[in-house]
């Protein structure tokens, strides 16, 4: 991951941020996800006025990489940004779907414009429930 690629993501990650759809929290979030194939699949945050039915930055832009044929070992680099006060990191949901759809060590960037850090999706959820726990035998 060089220097203008990470740059790039983080630009696209802002870009969707705008889009954000947050009349309840009025807090924006925004969230690119970088392919190998240098495709780059955005989403923001889309409220409710039932508020569970809200959906994540992150969860948009991961299921609109996967409704577009990708999957996690074609996934380099994700950003997920926001526009508060201290950097955002995914909700316990969030790091349940990254789980499941995003490799262990694939760089995960988040930034509020202000602070910048890296993680993984290992970091974040360490023993996460998977595939493997649905096994009986
Ligand atoms: N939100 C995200 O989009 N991603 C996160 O990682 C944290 C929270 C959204 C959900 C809701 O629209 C607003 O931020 C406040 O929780």
């Amino acid at each position: 991951m060089n220097t203008e690629e990470k740059k790039e993501l983080l630009e696209q990650a802002f870009h969707a941020m705008k889009h954000a759809y947050a009349p309840y929290s009025h807090y924006h979030v925004g969230a690119c996800v970088l392919c190998r194939n240098k495709a780059m699949y955005i989403g923001a945050n889309i409220e409710n006025a039932a508020y569970g039915v809200t959906s994540c930055a992150e969860r948009n832009a991961l299921f609109a990489a996967y409704s577009n044929g990708m999957r996690k070992q074609d996934i380099k680099a994700i950003a997920i940004v926001s526009d508060g006060e201290c950097i955002a990191t995914p909700c316990g949901a969030c790091r349940q779907v990254l789980s499941e759809l995003v490799q262990a060590d694939t760089p995960i960037y988040l930034s509020n414009g202000k602070e910048e850090m890296e993680t993984n999706i290992a970091t974040l959820l360490p023993m996460s429930f998977s595939q493997e726990d649905l096994d009986h035998e």
